[in-house]
């Protein structure tokens, strides 16, 4: 691992870097301690963050695994990386909600908290500086992001991860509530599930007491954001 972080990543996110496995179709990730929010406006480092967003990632990405959805996880590498397949990510945050929340609220008259009768699948444009604007089917094609068969390819599996994880949480006692996922093609041309399933990239209620267990707790300074994740981790059975 030493030596294949040697040299530069060849990515590098807000909170994820990815380095290059030299003469493989393999990379490297890295779970960073970094925690921000509000497009990086917002930023922290949190010790311990990246290696319980590894090993909750890595359980879920098994999850799906073991429900027949193809992602882009290989291996776990202790403590906070994983080697996953290369592939093309389509620069598209692909967002999932059961139940109404964030920003969801904020543009449209939804009450918080409401449960959504069906999920409501949202393509959001990833690009920083344009603010990830949301798309439609129209201008993701205009820009070349993807074809309308890739769109609904990619929204098939995007429901599939959400039929998986919500009813996997449902069993745990956790509300999910909605996420974002990422996609990407891998060389032979496949749409794979991609980057990481977090609680920095989903909600996550407590059934009971609709305690917030996820990145929320950090963007409105509700506590101690590491203390929840690590509830989540426990449920989950990654964590002692
Ligand atoms: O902010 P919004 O309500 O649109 O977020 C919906 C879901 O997508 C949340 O679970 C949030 O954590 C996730 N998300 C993300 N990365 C972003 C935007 C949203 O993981 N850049």
């Amino acid at each position: 691992i030493l030596k294949i972080m040697e040299k530069a990543p060849l990515y590098s996110g807000k909170a994820k870097s990815v380095y290059e496995i030299e003469g493989t179709d393999e990379v490297l990730v890295e779970f960073r301690d970094d925690i921000t929010a509000g497009n990086g406006l917002k930023h922290d480092v949190k010790s311990g963050k990246g290696y319980l967003n590894t090993i909750i990632s890595v359980e879920l990405f098994k999850l799906l695994e073991e429900n027949g959805v193809q992602t882009h996880f290989i291996k776990y590498v202790e403590p906070s990386h994983m080697i996953s397949k290369k592939v093309d990510i389509i620069p598209l945050e692909v967002i999932v909600r059961n139940v109404a929340a964030g920003s969801l609220c904020k543009k449209y008259p939804f009450e918080s908290g409401k449960d959504l009768e069906t999920p409501i699948l949202q393509f959001d444009y990833k690009n920083d500086d344009y603010g990830d604007p949301m798309l439609n089917n129209e201008i993701a094609i205009a820009l070349n992001l993807a074809t309308e068969e890739e769109l609904a390819e990619i929204k098939k599996l995007a429901l599939e991860v959400n039929t998986v994880l919500k009813n996997y949480f449902d069993t745990i006692g956790i509300i999910l509530v909605d996420f974002k996922i990422e996609v990407g093609k891998t060389s032979d041309g496949k749409i794979i599930v991609a980057d990481e399933i977090s609680p920095d990239t989903m909600r996550l209620w407590d059934k009971e007491t609709k305690d917030v267990l996820d990145k929320d707790v950090f963007r409105k300074d509700l506590g101690d954001v590491l203390e929840k994740y690590r509830i989540v981790a426990k449920k989950i059975g990654c964590l002692k």
